[in-house]
């Protein structure tokens, strides 16, 4: 193991489930203080409707509130696909720096391309507070976490390691519900191959909680898991499942993918850390771009 684990911090990990879009967003707290950050929050909306509201987020507000924490950062595993990010919601009220990785201007670029955005879009990440590279620490209160760089299921993953806890974002889910798809734009079946390689280095007892649950066979809906689970009952790299054999499943199975319901909404506000983009005017508007993805 290369980096420094100290498996003696359990940080109090509170979740909070998006039944909309099957995502838990996390709040995990300091053990050792009353600080805390969010990982992976959710703006709720209505697509049809062009309506952004903000339940999600002001559950998670009202916890902090009402738990008294400090909020130290508000955290992207990625950028999401399949749900809009209420960090800059929650930074209003909240403060807290926005986090992501640094890969991000990656994201940028090519979706900059994708929905035709002018010069006023920067694809240098600016719209975030912090750019995390492979190995990055910062602190929560006391506690030190660490960012390890996981492409595969898009170029900017990372999974967020404090004490003897890890967000895995989408590198993987559940044991049975396997491995988030690599075939969007910038994404790669081997390259997540070897990103969650770097998960199931970490030690054996270390907890794993998900950004996804879809509660597969009818099961209720889970987050958490260990290491030692993923390595032995992850249906798609458990067992120590080859390269080979996993890229080979991983590219068949995501050509038989729909697109994400809110692709489109998520990616013009997500590469944008979370704001919704503006016409001409000034107003709010989001963009469909035909025959494009
Ligand atoms: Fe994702």
């Amino acid at each position: 193991m290369s980096y420094p684990i100290d498996m003696s911090i359990t940080p109090d990990v509170s979740a909070h489930f998006d039944a909309a879009t099957n995502t838990i967003s996390y709040i995990a707290r300091d053990p050792a203080s009353n600080h805390c950050a969010i990982i992976d929050s959710v703006m709720d909306i209505d697509y049809a409707a062009g309506r952004i509201t903000h339940d999600h987020a002001d559950a998670l507000i009202a916890e902090i509130e009402s738990r008294g924490l400090v909020l130290d950062w508000i955290i992207e595993t990625h950028v999401h696909a399949d749900h809009l990010s209420a960090a800059p919601y929650i930074q209003q009220r909240l403060g807290g720096k926005i986090g992501v990785g640094d890969q991000i201007m990656v994201v940028q670029d090519t979706f900059g391309k994708v929905f035709n955005e002018g010069t006023e879009f920067q694809r240098d990440g600016s719209q975030f507070d912090a750019l995390f590279e492979d190995g990055d620490t910062y602190k929560v209160g006391e506690m030190d976490c660490r960012a390890i760089y996981t492409p595969g299921h898009t170029p900017a993953c990372m999974v967020h390691v404090m004490g003897n806890t890890a967000f895995v974002g989408d590198t993987l889910f559940m044991p049975d519900g396997g491995s988030a798809r690599a075939d969007f734009p910038g994404g790669d079946a081997g390259t997540l191959y070897d990103s969650i390689q770097k998960v199931l280095a970490l030690p054996d007892d270390m907890r794993l909680f998900m950004c996804h649950d879809y509660g597969p066979n009818g099961r209720a809906i889970a987050w958490e898991t260990t290491v030692a689970e993923q390595k032995a009952h992850n249906i798609h790299v458990g067992g120590g499942k080859s390269r080979e054999e996993f890229v080979r499943f991983r590219n068949e199975r995501d050509a038989t993918l729909a697109m994400p319901r809110l692709i489109i909404p998520s990616l013009q506000v997500n590469m944008r850390a979370g704001h919704v983009p503006a016409d001409k005017d000034g107003n709010p508007m989001l963009k469909v771009p035909i025959n494009t993805l």
